[in-house]
């Protein structure tokens, strides 16, 4: 189960979220045609250390970078590099995790490059659109699984699916706390949310299967069949009806 959150622990998540907030403003102007992607992580680095906050990710179980950046059939972490150019009519995933004198948030976008084909398109926003319903589930005394059934229900209705082995989380004094929040899933299982718990909240939604390979980096995420993939991600602190967003 999920902590509770004092007052202080709350404010520090937001001044963590706010810094992930502002370094996708920085960054969204640089996903463009020609950029590698390492030098998004750069930018990414350099704007974390210079508000005095950390990029999570950097080391978390030996990941090499502050940022990932999943591109097309990239699920979710892909690692930065040189050679690695962002090019016209790609989907661009960013999950940015920061720490704030010892309290995170971790949030992901998908961005369009250029005139992106229709389906990417949709993706985007049933992606998008699958977090915001299921932020909603996230109101005290649903239980967690509210949340997942929300949002696979959400997405398949779509004809789109969602990926099993990458779950959402609690956050707070560590990137990853429980509970474990699966985008799939009955509704009315698991813990019940209670007002000042925080969590990550995290679709990954394919065009084609579910189904996911891990590349030989040990890390990168790819789509069995190929299909594009996007990932939209909030942490949230529950608060009665109504989830504040922190990111
Ligand atoms: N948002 C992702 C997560 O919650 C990011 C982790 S990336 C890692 O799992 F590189 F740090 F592992
Ligand atoms: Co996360």
């Amino acid at each position: 189960m999920a902590k509770i959150l004092t007052k202080r622990e709350k404010k520090l998540m937001r001044k963590a979220g706010e810094v992930v907030k502002r370094c996708f403003d920085v960054l969204a102007k640089d996903v463009q045609e020609g950029v590698s992607t390492k030098s998004l992580d750069e930018t990414a680095n350099a704007f974390i250390v210079s508000n005095k906050a950390r990029p999570a990710f950097l080391g978390y179980k030996g990941y090499p970078a502050s940022i990932c950046v999943s591109r097309n059939n990239v699920v979710v972490h892909g690692i930065p590099s040189e050679t690695e150019m962002i090019a016209a009519g790609d989907i661009v995933s960013i999950d940015i995790g920061v720490g704030c004198d010892g309290y995170y948030a971790d949030a992901a976008k998908t961005f369009l490059v250029g005139n992106a084909k229709s389906d990417a398109e949709k993706l985007l926003t049933v992606t998008e659109n699958a977090l915001y319903r299921g932020i909603e589930k996230a109101c005290a005394g649903n239980h967690v699984s509210d949340i997942s059934h929300e949002i696979q229900t959400f997405v398949e209705s779509n004809g789109y699916s969602v990926v099993r082995i990458f779950v959402g989380h609690g956050i707070g004094s560590q990137i990853h706390t429980k509970p474990e929040i699966p985008n799939f899933g009955p509704p009315h299982k698991g813990c019940v949310l209670e007002d000042g718990m925080a969590l990550a909240i995290e679709p990954m939604v394919n065009i084609g299967g579910y189904e996911v390979d891990i590349l030989e980096d040990g890390w990168t995420a790819v789509t069995k069949d190929k299909s594009l993939s996007a990932h939209f991600e909030h942490t949230v602190i529950v608060n009665g009806k109504k989830a504040e967003i922190v990111t």
